[in-house]
């Protein structure tokens, strides 16, 4: 049973969601709050797998076979460290979850909604999802000034196409995040966007 509150962090590569997810974990931190911040793809056997694609591009592997790496991933986290965290009551933080496998292997084909749908058969629901958006263009900017290398998932029209697919999520545990400005004018909209599952306001 899920006890702790799951608060998802998506959006495309250069956004700046990990750096956000940080920053939340350390508001929470000082408000005495137990957090953990987690990331998808993990450092476990399956998440290597899928860096060494991320690294080394997909090489003939099919969008069904990339898509159950990404939920091996996943089963995997979810019984190692997100609901052992979650059944102590601790509030779980992820950078990347089930939303960007709809969005990264939906844009390669696959049925973004469908996507969703199996997940939730296994995958705890988020309490919240932000998703943060930016221009593709500025995203892939950020990366190439941050790191040597491009991976194989940041492309230009693949990433306009995720993007596509990450704004045609709904539900009432979304919201989308504009990216834009500082990171602590993006902080504040975070704590804005979450502070009804925890109380900002009385504990500022
Ligand atoms: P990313 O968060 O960029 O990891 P890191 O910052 O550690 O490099 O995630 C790596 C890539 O994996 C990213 O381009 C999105 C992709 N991805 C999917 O395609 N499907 C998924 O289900 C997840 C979790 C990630």
């Amino acid at each position: 049973m899920k006890q702790g509150t799951l608060i998802v962090f998506e959006g495309i590569d250069g956004t700046g969601k990990s750096t956000q997810c940080g920053l939340l974990a350390k508001s929470l931190s000082e408000m005495e709050v137990p957090n953990i911040a987690l990331a998808e793809p993990t450092r476990g056997a399956w998440g290597m797998k899928i860096r060494k694609l991320l690294s080394d591009g997909r090489q003939g592997i099919s969008p069904q076979e990339e898509l159950s790496w990404f939920i091996n991933d996943r089963k995997e986290d979810i019984e190692k460290n997100i609901m052992p965290a979650l059944k102590e009551n601790i509030a779980v933080l992820m950078d990347r979850y089930y939303f960007s496998t709809a969005a990264y292997q939906g844009a390669l084909g696959l049925e973004p909604d469908q996507i969703r749908l199996e997940n939730e058969k296994f995958a705890p629901v988020p309490d919240r999802v932000l998703i943060f958006l930016t221009s593709p263009e500025k995203c892939l900017e950020r990366i190439e000034s941050s790191r040597d290398q491009k991976s194989a998932f940041e492309k230009l029209d693949y990433l306009k196409n995720v993007q596509k697919i990450f704004k045609s999520f709904s539900g009432p545990n979304i919201r989308f995040i504009e990216s834009v400005g500082s990171i602590s004018d993006v902080h504040e909209k975070v704590l804005a966007a979450t502070d009804d599952l925890f109380d900002f306001g009385l504990k500022l």
